[in-house]
């Protein structure tokens, strides 16, 4: 018999508020990179934001501060959200998974992509914070969150700036996937890097649109 996949679900409190979440994930032992990061690093932002992002896992910077896209890679999405017309104090900003895996090497910290287990492990909290923020529009921001929200087969490079929307939170009634802004920073030349920053505000701007067209709709 297969061995039995378990995530996360046995930390997860009864009662889901986003408040009772962030205490609760202080003690997640649902895979094993808790092992190693410094602390667990939940989303932010406010209950009622509209707009919810999804990384990857925190970063060095995220697992010190403890909170998420506050390092080199945050700073870009901040530069790239104000170029899309959004305010990132309207969005809830989360990662798929929420502790730090890395590599050590010297006094660096190599980051470590989440293996299939560990983002199965981990996917019982971000579910939960969907269901308590309910957003009209969620960005996956890289290929592991977007494959984690959309599926397997979902390709970023090929589908990036399409509303679909996501079998595992169908409540959702948008969800758009881009790039992530990591990988615009690993990119060695500026005209590719401009032009690839050009596409993520392109794609951010769809999520704008959304938002800008839904607002409308509710006025009516
Ligand atoms: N990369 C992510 O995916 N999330 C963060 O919070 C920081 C960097």
């Amino acid at each position: 018999m297969a061995p039995r996949k378990e995530d996360a679900s046995r930390f997860l409190p009864v009662t889901r508020t986003l408040a009772t979440l962030t205490e609760a994930v202080t003690h997640c032992k649902g895979c094993p990179i808790h092992e190693t990061a410094t602390q667990a690093v939940f989303g932010e932002g406010d209950v009622r934001a509209r707009l919810m992002m999804v990384g990857e896992q925190p970063g060095d910077h995220e697992d010190l501060a403890g909170r998420p896209f506050v390092g080199p890679a945050g700073k870009l999405l901040d530069q790239a959200l104000t170029a899309a017309g959004i305010t990132r104090e309207t969005a809830y900003v989360t990662n798929v998974v929420k502790h730090f895996k890395f590599e050590p090497r010297g006094k660096r910290r190599i980051h470590q992509k989440p293996n299939a287990a560990e983002i199965f492990a981990c996917t019982p909290w971000l579910v939960a914070e969907i269901e308590a923020v309910q957003p009209t529009v969620l960005v996956c921001l890289g290929s592991t969150a977007a494959q984690a929200i959309l599926g397997k087969a979902f390709r970023v490079t090929t589908q990036r700036g399409e509303i679909l929307k996501s079998p595992l939170v169908p409540k959702v009634p948008h969800v758009v996937a881009t790039m992530h802004p990591s990988s615009l920073l690993r990119t060695p030349d500026p005209q590719t890097r401009e032009l690839e920053l050009a596409r993520l505000i392109a794609d951010l701007r769809v999520a704008a649109e959304i938002l800008g067209s839904a607002a409308t709709l509710t006025l009516q």
